[in-house]
């Protein structure tokens, strides 16, 4: 999708303005002076221990702003006076709109400056939700800093509810060890493909998507199960099982993220998906998996992330249990993750 050619051919929403010097424009790129313009509400975000500066974590920000919506997503900034006082980056997501039957979007970023979030939420809100109706999406999610009380303050303002809290974990690569990769688990096999999928197909439970009963379960369950599939084909950098035999009882997929590698100039790793089927659990496998994980990791990243629910108690003591520490997160930050339904 890009901003030109909407889903369904919807033409651009207007420019809008008011008596009282607030409008709302619609961009198709970020330029110069609108990036220098957002910098001081992206700054709020900051915090230490990410491995990064305020400047480059900034620089990081803006710079995968840009990315997003040179991809085609659209961003919506409004204006008080001749100041950006919010943005808004939402798009469809053609894939969820696809498994689930009908038309699920996102409000991929936002950020709102707090002297003026209450009146700058309302309309950028406003405006979002009334373009995301016009391409016909059914359903949106947003993932919010937890910190951001003013964005969180103005969603629910809005109508969004709450769906889902999740927490990242962070681990430098100099602070994994040397354990070698054990004979349990090797990289994923085209015949692996059908258990990987079933596992996946089964275990994501904590997920969002189970916990808004307005989504169908089974297509919850194939939307984790095409996830893999498709790390399997070729998305995630690696996919690694644990196996017995000819048995596969787990996997984990491992993504470097290119953005952070060019924005950044180091690379940083994502631990997208790891699971174990029901039978093999609570017996190790899932810490075998994770460990082999982090030794395909530890030569090519100089930190890995890992987000998961702040209600997945197993996964977050097993993280622990392999060095990890909770962190903001750069590249997969947590935060509360907000469901509006829009029919
Ligand atoms: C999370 C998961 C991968 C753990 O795999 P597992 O093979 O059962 O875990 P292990 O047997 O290797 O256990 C390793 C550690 O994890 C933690 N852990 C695992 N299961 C746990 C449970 N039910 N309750 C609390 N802690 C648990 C423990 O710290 C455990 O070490 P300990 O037993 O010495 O205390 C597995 O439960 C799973 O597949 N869950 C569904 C998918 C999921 O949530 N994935 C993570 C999110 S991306």
């Amino acid at each position: 999708m890009n901003a030109e050619s909407t889903p369904g051919g919807v033409p651009r929403p207007e420019m809008r303005s008011d008596a009282s010097g607030w409008r709302v424009e619609q961009l198709t790129s970020l330029t110069d002076d609108l990036s220098r313009n957002l910098e001081p509400i992206v700054r709020q975000h900051y915090v230490e221990g990410l491995g990064v500066g305020p400047a480059q974590f900034v620089r990081f920000e803006v710079g995968r702003l840009g990315l997003l919506v040179k991809s085609g997503a659209w961003l919506l900034v409004v204006f008080h006076g001749t100041s950006a006082v919010g943005f808004l980056v939402c798009e469809v997501s053609g894939w969820d709109s696809e498994i689930f039957g009908f038309g699920v979007g996102r409000v991929s970023a936002i950020g709102l400056d707090p002297a003026r979030s209450e009146t700058a939420g309302r309309i950028l809100i406003g405006a979002a939700l009334e373009t995301l109706r016009s391409w016909n999406v059914r359903q949106i999610s947003a993932r919010i800093d937890a910190a951001d009380l003013c964005v969180i303050h103005a969603l629910e303002a809005e109508g969004f509810r709450i769906a889902d809290v999740s927490v990242t974990l962070g681990l430098n690569a100099g602070d994994i060890g040397d354990a070698g990769i054990t004979s349990m688990v090797r990289p994923y096999g085209r015949n692996d493909y059908g258990a990987v999928r079933e596992i996946a197909g089964g275990s994501f439970t904590y997920s969002r998507f189970f916990n808004d009963t307005r989504f169908s379960r089974e297509a919850a369950n194939e939307l984790f199960a095409r996830w893999i599939q498709n790390a399997c084909s070729g998305r995630a950098d690696q996919v690694l099982v644990a196996h017995a035999g000819n048995q596969v009882l787990g996997f984990v997929s491992c993504h470097i993220d290119r953005q952070a590698e060019a924005l950044l100039g180091f690379a940083v790793g994502d631990l997208n998906l790891l699971g174990v089927s029901a039978a093999a659990q609570g017996r190790g496998v899932g810490l075998e998996v994770l460990r082999a994980g982090l030794q395909w990791f530890k030569p090519r990243t100089r930190q890995i992330e890992v987000r998961t629910q702040l209600t997945n108690i197993p996964a977050l003591r097993l993280y622990e249990k392999a060095g990890f520490r909770v962190t903001r997160g750069l590249v997969t930050p947590g935060g509360v993750t907000f469901h509006r339904w829009l029919s």
